[in-house]
């Protein structure tokens, strides 16, 4: 069966067509990361904009590059949230219409959900019970996965999440928007041992990233933004901090959990260093650390395709009564 999936909660606007839940017959994303570069962050405002000029485009591409045609598919997959109200509506409302007109049964799929089913794309892949820890822009939360569809959080950020301590800590250093992949480029050539940062709450679930923001801000207070090596020295060792903290509270969480696999997910869960940390710290444990391909970790819609696949299977359809929900829980 073919699911076209649809992702608009935030500042990508995604589509793909993804065959029996697991393979991905073709991906899409349009970033409007340059729109809103010049803010240092996402304008919700220009981002449902954007999402309406973009949406149809995107969708035909995604038919096109699998071959196949709406009539075609079996069911569409769309996320109903988290995320930007009029973002989600975009793409809630057009799926919708699809839904309806071609008479197609939808599903709405947690985007948190689509995040930690990414890696379910990948040949190969753990089966519950296992941690998942999905780390994005807008959130940093463990959950323990008791089976397919079954989510019990275990801990979450308290202030920032670590995305979005990555983005304002490259907004602040002057490094642009979004701040992650430019910080994992630059922190390959600095120490990350040169500046002492903290790690909050080590023995608990819980994260706090607004001391370390701040701890940078401090350096920043006290010498200016720093120049040349020290500059790849600081955002090494902020990056440092982010991942050690990352990987102490999944193992913490494994651990109590008594499972043997983690699964990191999110946009961050691209980042190079935050991959290599957890494995090593996992693999010394004895635990397996799977994350998906690095194009699937951050925003797509065949992550969104895959979730709502097997309550497609099911029979489940809300083309009438699905509504966007942008403080949808997990
Ligand atoms: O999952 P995602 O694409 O969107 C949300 O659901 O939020 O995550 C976006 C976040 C941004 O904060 C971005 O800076 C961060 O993921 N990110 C990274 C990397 N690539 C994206 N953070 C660290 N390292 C990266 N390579
Ligand atoms: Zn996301």
């Amino acid at each position: 069966m073919l699911t076209l999936g649809i992702e608009s909660s935030c500042d990508e606007t995604a589509a793909a067509v993804v065959e029996d839940g697991r393979k991905v017959l073709s991906s899409v994303v349009a970033s409007q990361a340059d729109l809103h570069a010049a803010y240092g962050g996402v304008v919700p405002e220009l981002a449902s904009r954007n999402h309406v000029v973009k949406i149809l485009p995107v969708v035909e591409e995604a038919l096109a590059t699998a071959g196949t045609t709406l009539d075609r598919a079996g069911g569409i997959a769309v996320t109903a949230g988290p995320g930007l109200m009029g973002s989600l509506l975009v793409g809630v409302m057009f799926a919708k219409a699809v839904a309806m007109a071609k008479k197609i049964p939808l599903v709405g799929v947690n985007h948190l959900e689509g995040h930690l089913c990414a890696v379910r794309l990948e040949e190969r892949h753990p089966e519950a019970p296992y941690l998942g820890l999905i780390v994005s822009g807008g959130h940093t939360s463990l959950y323990l996965v008791e089976d397919l569809g079954q989510y019990k959080l275990v801990g979450r950020t308290r202030d920032d999440a670590a995305g979005e301590a990555f983005d304002k800590v490259a907004k602040l250093l002057g490094l642009g928007y979004p701040g992650g992949p430019v910080i994992d480029r630059m922190a390959r050539d600095g120490d990350p041992k040169a500046f002492r940062f903290p790690r909050a709450m080590p023995k608990r679930l819980e994260f706090s990233f607004s001391g370390l923001k701040t701890a940078v801000v401090n350096v920043v207070r006290s010498k200016g933004i720093p120049e040349g090596g020290r500059l790849f020295d600081l955002v090494a060792s902020f990056q440092e901090a982010v991942a050690d903290t990352l990987a102490s509270k999944t193992l913490l969480a494994a651990n109590k959990a008594g499972v043997t696999d983690v699964v990191v997910a999110g946009g961050v869960a691209s980042n190079s260093r935050i991959r290599a940390v957890m494995e090593d710290r996992c693999a010394a444990e004895g635990i397996r650390a799977w994350f998906a391909p690095p194009a699937l970790c951050t925003d797509n819609a065949a992550m969104i395709a895959a979730a709502g696949y097997p309550r497609l299977v099911r029979g489940e359809n809300h083309a009438v009564d699905l509504t966007a929900n942008p403080s949808l829980e997990l």
